[in-house]
C-alpha cells in the first residue's frame, strides 16, 4: 500500500512517520509513506498557495492549482484521494478499515482558513477526525495514516491483532495490567490472576460492557452483543455495577469483603 500525504508542512509530519509501528512497517516494506511538499507544486517566483477569500471575509484559502498539480503528479490508477476537513464525514474504526482496503491513498492535508471548495468536488472522500477545528490538515493525516497502517497485514505482527482490540466489536476494552502485582497500595484485581481463563474472559466482558455503558452508551448501538451481553446491560440499567455482576475479588476474598461489612 501506498500513502501519499499532500502537506505544506512536511517537517511536522516527517518526524511521527519514522517512529514506533509506522516506523517499522516503511522500513519493512509493508507500507510506502510518502510525504509530498504542496509548495513543489506551486507556481511563479513566490510559490504562494493560499489568497484572499471571494466575497469577503476574513482568512486565507488555499489555492486550487498547487492541489490539483500535486494530485495529478501522484495520481496512480489506483488513487483514492481523501481531504481532511473538519466539515467532512466523521472519521471511524469503519472509515479506516475501508481506506485500508485501497491499494494508493492520497491525504490533502490543508491549512489556514480552508481549502477552496473545488479541492473538495476534486477529491473522492473528506474526512474529520472529530468536531474540533485544529490548525490545519497534517494531525488528522498523521491520524488517518496511523490508523490505516495498523490494520495492513503484518504490520501489528500477530495475525489479526488488530481485530482483536476495541471497536473491533463495537466495545471500549477491558481493563489491563501489568506487573507489579500491587503498586502503591493498589491491587491487580484478583480475577486476573486466577488462573480460570472462562472466569476472566466473563470479567473482561463485563467490565468492557460497564465501560462502554458508562462512558459510550451511543456506540452499545452498533456493537454485536449477544443475548448475555444484553441480561448484563439489564442489570446496569437497574442499578448493578460491574462488580456485582461479575466481582474482581476471588471466591477467598470475595468471603473476607463480605464478613467486614
Ligand atoms: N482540519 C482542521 N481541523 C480538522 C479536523 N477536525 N478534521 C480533519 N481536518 C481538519
Amino acid at each position: 500500500m501506498r500513502i501519499d500525504i499532500v502537506t505544506l508542512f512536511p517537517s511536522m509530519v516527517e518526524p511521527v512517520l519514522a517512529e514506533s509501528m509506522i516506523g517499522r512497517a516503511r522500513k519493512a516494506g509493508l507500507v510506502d509513506i510518502r510525504v509530498v511538499n504542496l509548495r513543489d507544486y506551486a507556481t511563479g517566483r513566490h510559490r504562494i498557495t493560499d489568497d484572499y477569500q471571494f466575497g469577503g471575509g476574513g482568512g486565507m484559502v488555499l489555492k486550487p492549482e498547487p492541489l490539483f498539480a500535486a494530485v495529478e503528479a501522484l495520481r496512480t490508477p489506483a488513487a483514492h484521494v481523501v481531504l481532511m476537513d473538519p466539515r467532512g464525514p466523521r472519521f471511524t474504526q469503519a472509515v479506516a478499515a475501508a481506506l485500508a482496503q485501497r491499494e494508493h491513498l492520497i491525504l490533502l492535508a490543508g491549512r489556514y482558513e480552508g481549502v477552496d471548495e473545488r479541492v473538495s468536488e476534486m477529491a473522492d472522500e473528506t474526512v474529520s477526525i472529530g468536531d474540533y477545528v485544529l490548525t490545519g490538515g497534517e494531525l488528522p493525516a498523521l491520524v488517518v495514516t496511523d490508523a490505516v497502517t495498523r490494520l495492513r497485514p503484518g504490520v501489528l505482527g500477530a495475525e489479526g491483532a488488530a481485530e482483536r482490540e476495541s471497536f473491533a466489536s463495537g466495545l471500549l476494552e477491558p481493563p489491563q495490567y501489568t506487573r507489579p502485582e500491587e503498586f502503591d497500595g493498589r491491587r491487580v484485581p484478583a480475577v486476573l490472576l486466577s488462573g480460570d481463563h472462562a472466569r476472566i474472559a466473563r470479567w473482561r466482558r463485563v467490565q468492557a460492557l460497564w465501560r462502554t455503558w458508562r462512558a459510550r452508551p451511543d456506540l452499545l448501538g452498533g456493537a454485536e452483543l449477544d443475548a448475555a451481553d444484553r441480561r448484563i446491560l439489564e442489570r446496569f440499567e437497574r442499578g448493578e455495577t460491574a462488580d456485582d455482576v461479575e466481582p474482581a475479588a476471588t471466591e477467598r476474598e470475595g468471603h473476607g469483603r463480605d464478613s467486614t461489612r
